[in-house]
């Protein structure tokens, strides 16, 4: 049965044309006199290669023997020379090529994709280089298997059995990610344990390092910044203290005598209880510096930007902003700066980070989020590429757009991936990862081209079915927008599990975990008013492009305090708009599930019902958000729900 194990590398066999084509072609693999020494990375392209091929071909092999077909694996062996590859035809065949035996691999990936995509073998040609160095997962795993906002089964990392056992998901797993180009992986979660920095857990991470260094996967460490008092018998972390210094020095020497090509640490301080270099009085750079300068040349220090202060009553959106900006240059040449795409939480949608270009003399990197915790979760179809697409393009107004800003640096995304048969709990989730690995590879991509390669590989190449899902996928995280936090709303989500709607929460602790905090709802109006009658952290942003993101009806009510009558574009109130966005939203997931019920013929019944079984949770909780948060809204607004605006139960 189909279970979603294999994703996108599924080489689902060829036919009509495209099968002929190929079996024409008669496709024989051979590598090139000066690679012939062992090498475990054209070793896993041969394999791949060999696996694909046979199984595009169909059971059993079609092929003729002894053809003209051949494929050559012919890569330069410079470590350092570039992961860019290119694949040619000529009389001979096809030649897979680039610097580095990582170039045959991608190569070897690349060229699978477009046979897999029915592409004639006789004619492709492709030359790709990544245009960001750090394609990286970020994996909120905890040593015990509990998966942080994790919603497809506990760890995949099996930290128990290792490095005794290594179980054949984590190979699985690296073929996975190099196939779509990621490069980087930290394996922990940032609300870090200390004790993963202890020998036992170096021993089983350089376990996996061994495993992926293959695929071209450097590992990464989330550190908690308080180790050298937690588990290096220290009275302090203060890293300006020589013994902390030292502590760092020797640690990071200790991994790099495990695992010499470690990428380096991942560090979430002073943000949400971790501890950080401000609880001894020093800075962000301060605390970055000590560790980058542990690290010295042979890694770097990723250091998160999401932070928030109960000690601070300034709008939250603006905190990350205030903290970080006046330090730019601060930074050692080793540190990144991490910054989430947008300055609240991984939200349905938010505006671009302020950090990005405001700080040219610090390498920023783009955190995206590929699990949905804010989305539905394991079990709300949305396809997330239009947002990060919509955040890569987004004009800073300081040198260029959020894409041309983070791409000398690279991207991370929060990984999605569990224990669960299809690793990503529901199967159209497997598309979020494959899409960030593409769009960190080349965000020009756009997400239909995207959509398009993984639904075909993923699903079925027919036509009917590609022309129907795509858009579907397309139009899925407007959708989530439109039920949920339309308008410019954001963190409407109930406490803690940030699954359902609680618009009402309005007594926690601090007044930035309560959705009433970002709403802003009274008899008046809705909105958070962040212009300069507000908190203004619209000036934030470069002039122009605040003036735009204050126009933007995408916005409204993030920038906004808006009167409930006040007339929109549309003509009008916007009581009226801001019901019909809620019922557009609940009839966008209708048309999904009749999409999706039309393609039964098309999908392997086991996948077929998982999906259409999560739709029909979405339909009923898309229901569930819309009457929830539009009771709540006229238990304060007082107002009748506009007539004509609902569709017809
Ligand atoms: C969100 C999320 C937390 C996570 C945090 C982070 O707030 O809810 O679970 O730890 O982001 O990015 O650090």
């Amino acid at each position: 049965a189909e279970d979603g194990y294999d994703l996108w590398l599924r080489y689902a066999p060829l036919e009509g044309e495209a099968l002929e084509r190929l079996e024409e072609f008669n496709p024989q693999i051979a590598v090139d006199l000066y690679n012939r020494e062992d090498n475990p990375t054209l070793e896993a392209a041969v394999r791949e290669l060999g696996f694909g091929l046979h199984s595009l071909l169909g059971e059993p092999a079609r092929s003729r023997p002894g053809g003209h077909g051949r494929i050559l694996i012919d890569c330069g062996s410079h470590p350092t020379g570039g992961e860019q590859y290119f694949v040619t035809t000529d009389r001979q065949g096809i030649r897979i090529g680039g610097p580095s035996h990582i170039s045959c691999l991608y190569g070897a990936y690349a060229l699978l994709r477009e046979l897999s995509l029915g592409a004639d073998p006789r004619t492709i040609n492709l030359t790709s280089a990544p245009a960001m160095p750090l394609r990286m997962l970020n994996h909120w795993d905890n040593p015990d298997g509990h998966v942080e906002r994790g919603y497809a089964g506990r760890s995949i990392f099996d930290w128990w059995n290792l490095p005794d056992r290594l179980d054949q998901r984590m190979i699985d797993y690296a073929r996975a990610n190099a196939s779509i180009g990621i490069n980087a992986v930290v394996v922990n979660n940032v609300n870090a344990q200390a004790y993963m920095l202890e020998p036992r857990y170096i021993a089983k991470l350089k376990r996996l390092a061994d495993a992926w260094r293959p695929y071209g996967i450097r590992v990464f460490l989330s550190a908690r910044f308080s180790a050298p008092r937690d588990i290096g018998g220290l009275p302090t972390a203060d890293p300006l203290d020589p013994a902390v210094r030292a502590w760092w020095r020797a640690k990071a020497d200790e991994i790099y005598a495990a695992i010499p090509d470690f990428g380096g640490f991942l560090v979430k301080a002073n943000s949400e209880g971790q501890p950080g270099p401000q609880d001894y009085g020093r800075s962000h750079a301060d605390g970055a510096n000590v560790l980058a300068e542990a690290l010295g040349n042979r890694g770097t220090v990723i250091w998160r930007a999401f932070v928030y202060s109960e000690h601070n009553d300034v709008d939250r959106a603006m905190q990350a902003f205030d903290e970080f900006v006046p330090l730019d240059g601060q930074f050692a040449p080793n540190v990144i700066v991490q910054v989430k795409n947008g300055p609240i939480d991984f939200q349905p949608r938010e505006p671009f980070h302020p950090m990005f270009g405001a700080m040219p003399n610090t390498r920023l990197m783009l955190e995206a989020q590929i699990t949905k915790e804010y989305l539905g979760q394991g079990t709300h179809l949305a396809y997330l590429a239009p947002m990060w697409e919509e955040v890569l393009h987004a004009d800073t107004g300081r040198g260029g757009t959020v894409a041309q800003i983070v791409q000398p640096v690279g991207m991370a995304g929060v990984a999605n991936t569990g224990s669960d048969r299809n690793w990503t709990g529901s199967d159209f989730d497997q598309a979020n990862w494959y899409a960030f690995g593409r769009l960190a590879w080349d965000p020009s991509l756009t997400s239909e081209q995207i959509a398009r390669e993984w639904a075909a590989q993923t699903f079925s190449r027919a036509p009917e079915f590609v022309e129907a899902v795509v858009p579907m996928m397309l139009g899925s995280r407007q959708a989530v927008v439109d039920y949920m936090t339309p308008l410019g709303l954001a963190h409407q989500m109930a406490t803690g599990h940030h699954y359902g709607p609680g618009p009402w929460v309005c007594d926690l602790a601090r007044p930035e975990w309560n959705p009433c905090y970002y709403a802003r709802a009274d008899r008046q109006g809705i909105g958070f008013d962040r212009t300069a009658s507000g908190s203004n952290a619209l000036a934030q942003y470069a002039p122009p492009v605040a003036a735009g993101l204050a126009a933007d009806p995408d916005y409204l009510l993030w920038f906004h305090h808006v009167g409930w009558d006040q007339a929109m574009p549309s003509g009008r109130s916007l009581w009226a708009e801001l019901v019909g966005r809620y019922d557009t939203g609940v009839a966008a997931v209708d048309a999904m599930a009749d999409t999706w019920a039309a393609q039964q013929r098309h999908v392997d019944p086991q996948r077929f019902r998982a999906v259409a079984e999560n739709l029909v949770i979405q339909q009923a909780e898309a229901r569930w958000w819309r009457d929830a948060s539009l009771a709540w809204w006229q238990s304060i607004n007082g107002l009748p729900l506009p007539e004509g605006t609902r569709p017809p139960q």
